[in-house]
């Protein structure tokens, strides 16, 4: 048997009047109002430490959301314990049961969690309401429903067998546990990375981005009140490097599934190298990426200038999916530029809670650091034009104007480095140059997650598609380059983004089985 294909989770408006909009108002009040305290999850208990780290909104930093009780090394051991001890029985808890669980999550988060998660995402990580609704709502759902729906295509994958004898496989949990290694930017990845191989049957430490702990918090919450038993999920505030460290050296360790930097999955791949563990541990990981805007002369100009705003200004360009660079040809440009500059300057910026604002504040002072001296680099440099207004200020809370800088320099670092902000680095490339654009990108891709072409001629589509070949794992043709649905665009990407393993989709899920081939002669 399997399960049905699932619908998407319909994205809710909260329309002004609306019930919705009220209830995730009252969350909002309620949640910026009680300064929470936050422990780590482990064997089902929860361990308060009393060593504690705050949770800031980062549009109003001087503001404590909640306190994260963070593990010692004492606790790490217990969570791996706890694992350890939950999957005797979790191992061998038919799929039925486990997909009712993590079913019932969904419902909890479509239903009743959903202002909570969602005021969370807002507060905690400065996502405006759309944005927390398609992450926290809709998209953790979905991965959970379709998950489940192809945990069970998988599970209905068989041999053939020849006369006299029956062949099949047993698609055994992997044996140990998995390390779950989550960013800040999706609260439905967050989820997602322990949920999937959770939901396959074995059991996870996760470990949350400092800076998404209220969210996950929430997720875990969630997940208690359907019903996971104790220890399948840990959950672990912690120093990263010193619960890394605890997790590495054990040999139980059976995989890990991580979002986030290039560098960070690069070092956690060398030190399992190095490891001792009794089952090589599988690696997936979705890391970082510098993705492209291609522009031909017969593209929509309408479509054009709506997707590069969005692919790039949504969610203050901290998606991994953004678009950081901008190919135009010269043709089209003055048109295209003048439009961006103008619907740049009406972008309101400012506190999330506020529900006409399209941008919040990026996630720290870090990030925003980076940005800042990202846009002075720019302005220093007589080969860079800025042509947005806004200055970055971080004076109440983490705020990085949208900017689109102009480069004459196709190699510049602008238009390599991946700035994780709202800066979009354009290119403008004589019409004549398309084929050797086509090529150069190529070359310059080496990141290769998400990429965009416009395009009204199909036979150019699909002339750079074919080029563009292995510069993104996920291509959208006259679409922006973010907002992969689960279900709909199965997400990842090669080369320095990750292992392009595919959130939410059965190629995933094979990752957290080890199968067993049984021929029985009869
Ligand atoms: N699902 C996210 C996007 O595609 C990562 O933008």
């Amino acid at each position: 048997t399997t399960l049905p294909l699932p619908a998407n989770e319909i994205v809710r408006a909260y329309a002004p009047g609306s019930t919705e909009r009220a209830r995730l108002k009252a969350a909002l009040t309620t949640m910026s109002g009680n300064r929470a305290s936050l422990p780590s999850i482990i064997g089902g208990k929860a361990i308060t430490t009393g060593n504690l780290e705050t949770a800031v909104m980062p549009h109003l930093h001087a503001h404590v959301l909640a306190d994260a009780h963070l593990a010692g090394a004492a606790d790490v051991k217990a969570a791996i314990d706890a694992a350890k001890r939950a999957a005797h029985d979790w191992s061998q808890t038919g799929w039925e049961a486990r997909a009712r669980i993590f079913l019932k999550a969904a419902d909890l988060v479509a239903g009743p969690w959903r202002y909570r998660l969602n005021a969370a995402t807002m507060l905690g990580q400065s996502k405006t309401v759309h944005q927390a609704e398609i992450d926290s709502a809709a998209e953790f759902a979905d991965f959970l429903r379709f998950n489940a729906h192809f945990m069970t295509r998988l599970y209905a994958e068989q041999p053939i067998s020849a006369p006299r004898e029956w062949n099949r496989v047993d698609y055994r949990p992997l044996e140990g546990f998995v390390y779950a290694v989550t960013p800040f930017n999706f609260t439905a990845i967050a989820a997602n990375l322990p949920c999937a191989p959770a939901m396959m049957g074995v059991p996870v430490v996760w470990k949350p981005s400092p800076n998404a702990k209220l969210s996950a918090h929430y997720i875990m919450a969630v997940l208690q009140e359907a019903g996971l038993p104790d220890g399948v999920i840990n959950l672990v505030y912690g120093d990263a490097e010193m619960v890394t460290r605890i997790v590495l050296d054990d040999s139980g360790l059976a995989g890990i599934h991580f979002t986030g930097s290039t560098g960070v999955f690069d070092h956690l791949r060398r030190e399992i190298a190095a490891g001792s563990y009794r089952n090589m541990p599988r690696l997936v990981g979705e890391t970082g990426g510098k993705n492209f805007t291609l522009a031909h002369a017969s593209a929509d100009v309408d479509a054009l200038a709506i997707g590069v705003i969005r692919g790039g200004y949504e969610y203050q360009g901290q998606k991994c999916s953004a678009t950081s660079r901008l190919y135009c040809p010269r043709s089209l440009w003055p048109t295209l530029r003048d439009r961006l500059v103008d619907e740049i300057a009406q972008i309101r910026v400012g506190d999330v809670r506020d529900f006409s604002c399209f941008m919040g504040a990026v996630i720290d002072r870090r990030a925003w650091s980076r940005h800042a001296e990202a846009i002075a680099r720019a302005r220093r440099d007589s080969s860079h034009t800025v042509l947005t207004q806004g200055e970055p200020d971080d004076c109440e809370g983490y705020f990085t104007p949208p900017t689109l800088i102009e480069t004459q320099d196709q190699n510049s670092p602008l238009m390599r480095e991946e700035l994780f902000g709202p800066i979009i680095t354009a290119f403008v490339y004589e019409d004549a140059r398309f084929d050797e654009i086509l090529g150069d990108i190529d070359q310059t891709s080496e990141y290769a997650l998400t990429g965009a072409i416009f395009a009204q001629d199909s036979a150019v589509l699909e002339h750079a598609q074919a080029k563009l070949r292995y510069a993104a794992g996920n291509l959208y043709l006259n679409d922006k380059s973010t907002g992969a649905v689960v279900g709909q665009q199965p997400f990842g990407g090669a080369r320095a983004s990750g292992t392009n393993d595919k959130a939410g989709s059965l190629w995933n899920l094979t990752r957290w089985v080890s199968p067993r081939t049984i021929k029985e002669n009869f």
